[in-house]
């Protein structure tokens, strides 16, 4: 690979960002996110700090990254603004200690608000690549992120040459970027597999600062086990829509579907995946994690269209052996196309995310836990939520051994509400809202999803509570929370 760019040390690339610049890097999940540079930035972060300098950068991402990004810059005391998701522990903690401003936003906006100038002036845009041209034509990695508008809009670029990545991953990008307000055209998906953008993005060669190269892998972390609470609520999604499919309510070819990261998702797409009922599928995702992998060798999942392929090192590997067969059934596009409402709202897309609590009335809380403090992030929960043909969210009915129940009589900070959310699954089973009033939603998700040991507290929440079109009590409203927060136990709590 030759280029007529400057070479540079990670420590090159890092002693170029000034105090409070604003830096966007590539990355979806741990997916394609710059390590050395990242390494290398909160490396001189912690040496300025030592010589009494500020040193505290804004950084945009497509999503959470890994820990060399996320948890390295936390570490190092170097992040002044993050935003829009992350998902690291160290990352986290700064965030609700208060070091760390973050702006939690919907995944499909963030390439409008870094275009229109939301976060000011973008200083750096740092890009993992597998390949580029000496025209500046850059191959992406495993994931696209907001790439392509990180690079338009900032000063100068890095290009971060991950030699992990083949260049044979030329081609599974389609970059694509709507056009500007007020003259927007739709976007032309019509199905999940169309492709209507180009394989490489384009950088004025003038703009690349400098290339670094390394060889880390992605820090995709192993998933757990299946249990036998994320098997049933896996076995409840699979049969609720195996079911949805015998009435006619799904289309016997079925839809495209959205599903999360992280261990539910795992076992309801495997639970999906055994389905007798369930035909072929395609995905229009954001993530691709090892389990859709898996769906794609059996035949199940004809094709995921996806921001990032969120796979195990393992999981990796087998992909990169076998090019030829997944370049044929993934597409990796800008999460402004995975995740815009208008592609979503036209496919159909059956949306499967994971709620912290959920209330009997079906709003539902994906972020903060008791609702102060930061969990991940919305993600692109929301964008598919509101705008899917159907939409579950599924969670585990209790949390902390049985002394929290996910299901409460009102969320303790909302993040999909009532109108969006059509199903509601844990373990206990499933509660269909759709058709049915606050009253009947209550009933329905208290007899359906909560964990028996708490039943009854939700019922008399709701017996007490008779009148009006829903039935709430404000004093009431946040009983259980209140006491966990006294007892470390929300059992036992008195609503009424
Ligand atoms: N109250 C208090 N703590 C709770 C809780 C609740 N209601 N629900 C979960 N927790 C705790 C768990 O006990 C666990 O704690 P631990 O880390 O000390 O073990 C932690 O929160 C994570 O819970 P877990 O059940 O392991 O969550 P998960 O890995 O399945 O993730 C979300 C669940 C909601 C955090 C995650 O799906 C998310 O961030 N969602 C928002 C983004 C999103 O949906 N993106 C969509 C597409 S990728």
């Amino acid at each position: 690979m030759s280029f007529p760019f400057p070479r540079l040390t990670p420590d090159e690339a890092a002693a170029l960002l000034k105090d409070r610049d604003m830096v966007g890097f590539s990355s979806f999940t741990a997916a394609g996110a710059p390590k050395a540079v990242s390494k290398a930035i909160a490396a001189r972060a912690r040496d300025e700090h030592q010589a009494g300098r500020p040193f505290k950068i804004g950084v945009i991402t497509g999503a959470s990254t890994g820990k060399s990004l996320d948890g390295e810059l936390a570490r190092a005391e170097a992040v002044y603004l993050r935003t829009p998701f992350q998902s690291d522990p160290d990352m986290r903690r700064a965030i609700n200690d208060g070091q760390v401003e973050f702006v939690d936003m919907h995944l499909s906006n963030v390439a409008q608000a870094v275009r229109t100038g939301v976060f000011g002036k973008i200083n750096w845009a740092i890009i993992e690549a597998c390949d580029l041209g000496a025209d500046g034509s850059v191959t992406l990695t495993s994931s696209v992120g907001v790439s392509p508008t990180l690079v338009n809009c900032a000063e100068r670029v890095i290009i971060e040459i991950n030699r992990t990545h083949p260049v044979e991953l030329r081609g599974i990008h389609d970059l694509y970027e709507p056009g500007d307000l007020p003259h927007r055209q739709p976007v032309p998906i019509l199905r999940a597999s169309d492709r209507i953008g180009q394989p490489v993005l384009r950088i004025a060669p003038g703009k690349i600062a400098g290339v670094v190269e390394s060889r880390l892998d992605d820090e995709v972390s192993p998933f757990s086990e299946v249990t036998d609470v994320t098997r049933r609520i896996g076995a409840n999604v699979a049969e609720f829509l195996a079911a949805e499919r015998r009435s006619g309510r799904l289309p016997a070819e079925f839809l495209p579907v959205q599903s999360g990261v992280g261990d539910v998702a795992n076992a309801v797409l495997g639970a999906m995946g055994e389905h007798p009922d369930i035909p072929t599928f395609e995905m229009y995702s954001e993530v691709l994690q090892d389990s859709v992998f898996a769906l794609m060798r059996t035949g199940k999942v004809r094709f995921g269209s996806s921001v990032a392929i969120t796979a195990t090192k393992a999981q990796q590997m087998e992909i990169y052996a076998n090019l030829d067969f997944y370049r044929r059934r993934i597409v990796l596009r800008p999460q402004e196309v995975t995740n815009h409402p208008e592609v979503i709202r036209r496919l159909g897309v059956i949306s499967i995310n994971t709620a912290i609590e959920c209330d009997v009335f079906g709003n539902v809380n994906s972020t903060h836990v008791f609702g102060r403090s930061l969990m991940n992030g919305i993600g692109g929960s929301g964008d598919f939520t509101r705008n899917a043909a159907l939409s579950i969210f599924t969670c585990p009915s209790i949390q902390k051994e049985g002394k929290i129940s996910t299901i409460v009589p009102l969320v303790s900070h909302v993040d999909h509400n009532e109108h969006s959310v059509n199903v509601i699954v844990t373990e206990q089973g499933v509660a269909d809202l759709r058709g049915k009033s606050p009253h009947e939603r209550a009933r329905l998700v208290t007899e359906k999803c909560a964990h028996p040991a708490f039943r009854d507290t939700l019922r008399r929440y709701c017996e007490a509570s008779k009148n009006g079109h829903t039935p709430q009590t404000l004093a009431h409203a946040f009983a259980l929370h209140e006491q966990f927060l006294r007892t470390g136990d929300m059992r036992g709590a008195v609503v009424g």
